[in-house]
């Protein structure tokens, strides 16, 4: 065995470790994205260089003031915008994205009247995000509202088509805010692409179950389990849409995806006085179960995540 080295061999490179957990031309869309652990995951992605659509409501339950927009947008940092203003031909077309940014951004000044402390905490994702020099997107949706719910992934398409239809110039017909949203896989390889959905708006309600009220119920399993899986529906049919082979519409990742839903200890545990966040949780581990085998063949990865006790406003 000879001990000699090879001294005009190329050094081997260095493993670009880091890389390989870059999303950098990924889309992540992350609900619950106002505060908490979904603000905390939104940011993280967008650290891993993913842009990040925020699903927000409209008026979060932690601000006691404040109106603003409802209409989604992107998050443009006040040092970038100028110069995409000046070359972006699509300013027209994503005319909202800028009108609704400055009106949101400008807080207590001409975007409305809100105060001091109102849209402010919500908008923080948003803006950390931007300053990371990924793109930040915002879709109003209430949760709780199955109707509002349907409409997230297609209104996320729809953004991220008006804003890649202005950057390149194009707009074309089918390719455009309309046909972004489509269900079937029709035009899949001319659609935007969301690679990334992270269910991770939740809700808790504590009472005895002996007067547990029937609305509490509702609210709860509509957003920690129904709203999720409508979601997860149609990031599935997104992922699904796309062939084994494609590269098309960003970052050339093929056919899948991947879908996140925070579960909970309480999808193992009963707790006590927390029915209906038990029974939530507790369904959407077997629902994360139920679509990862039937997903799994396509390259969509359907995971749960059960956090320990995060200190947050739940
Ligand atoms: N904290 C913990 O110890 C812990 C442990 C295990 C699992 N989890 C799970 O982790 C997730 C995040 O919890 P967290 O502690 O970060 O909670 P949090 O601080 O109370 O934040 C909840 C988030 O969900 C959003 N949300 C609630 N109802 C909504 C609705 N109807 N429509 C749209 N968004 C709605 C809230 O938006 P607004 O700001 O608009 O209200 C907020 O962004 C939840 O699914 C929770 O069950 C938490």
């Amino acid at each position: 065995m000879s001990t000699t080295s090879d001294s005009s061999a190329a050094p081997t490179p260095p493993i670009p470790a880091l890389a390989l957990f870059s999303l950098h031309g990924s889309v992540a869309l992350v609900t619950g994205a106002a505060r908490g652990i979904g603000q905390a995951a939104a940011i993280a992605l967008a650290e891993a260089s993913a842009d990040v659509v925020c699903v927000l409501r409209r008026t979060s339950s932690s601000e006691s003031t404040g109106e603003h927009t409802d209409v989604d947008h992107r998050v443009v940092p006040p040092s970038r915008r100028k110069a995409e203003e000046g070359t972006k031909p699509g300013a027209g077309v994503g005319g909202k994205v800028d009108d609704s940014e400055g009106a949101i951004r400008e807080g207590g000044g001409e975007g409305g009247g809100e105060g001091e402390g109102g849209v402010k905490e919500k908008e923080k994702t948003q803006d950390t995000i931007a300053a990371l020099g990924v793109r930040a997107y915002v879709v109003y949706a209430d949760l709780e509202d199955m109707a509002d719910v349907k409409t997230v992934w297609p209104r996320a398409l729809a953004l991220l088509g008006r804003e890649r239809d202005g950057e390149s110039g194009e707009g074309g017909e089918g390719e455009g805010v309309e046909g972004a949203g489509g269900e079937d896989g029709e035009g899949a390889q001319g659609q935007p692409r969301i690679h990334i959905l992270v269910n991770c708006a939740g809700v808790q309600r504590r009472h005895p179950s002996v007067a547990f009220p029937e609305a509490d119920w509702d609210t709860v399993l509509d957003v920690n389990l129904k709203a999720c899986f409508l979601l997860a529906q149609a990031a599935g049919r997104h992922f699904l849409s796309f062939d084994a082979t494609s590269g098309s519409g960003g970052g050339g990742y093929g056919r899948g995806g991947k879908i996140i839903n925070f579960c909970s200890l309480l999808s193992y545990q009963g707790g006590f006085t927390v029915p209906a966040y038990a029974a939530s949780k507790g369904a959407l581990m077997q629902l994360t179960k139920a679509l990862s085998n039937e997903w799994a063949h396509a390259n969509v990865q359907v995971n749960g995540v059960s956090p320990g006790y995060v200190r947050t406003d739940m």
